[in-house]
């Protein structure tokens, strides 16, 4: 009976102590949905993705509008959007493009983590 207890006691103390140890990805940030995804900039920066992509793979997309949108905080600058993009034979397709926005650092523009699906 003793025992048990004790082993009870310890295993609820690893657990305290793994919540404690293990912030949730708190260096990577959290990701806040965009009320307004028909604001300009982030408009921009769908476009900018689009473009971004059509560079390193022969897609042939053409930007149509940023549906949906996060954003990282703190930071402010990485982005997932999902993308609506033209493909060549005039098909409507929802990408999702994974950006930093470079824009408000001097430059302009933006690059691109991750892309998908495969166009
Ligand atoms: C356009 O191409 C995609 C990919 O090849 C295909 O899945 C889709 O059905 C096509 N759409 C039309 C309207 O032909």
């Amino acid at each position: 009976m003793r025992t048990s207890l004790l082993l009870l006691l310890l295993l609820a103390g690893a657990a305290v102590l793994y919540a404690v140890a293990t912030p949730t990805a708190a260096a990577d940030g959290e990701w806040r949905p965009i009320p307004d995804v028909a604001d300009p900039h982030v408009q921009g920066l769908g476009k900018c993705a689009v473009n971004e992509r059509n560079k390193v793979a022969n897609c042939g997309l053409m930007f149509s509008k940023v549906v949906g949108s996060k954003v990282q905080t703190p930071g402010g600058t990485r982005y997932v959007l999902d993308v609506d993009a033209l493909r060549i034979n005039a098909s409507h397709k929802i990408y999702q493009a994974e950006i930093v926005d470079q824009s408000s650092s001097g430059g302009s523009g933006c690059k691109l983590v991750s892309f998908g699906p495969n166009c």
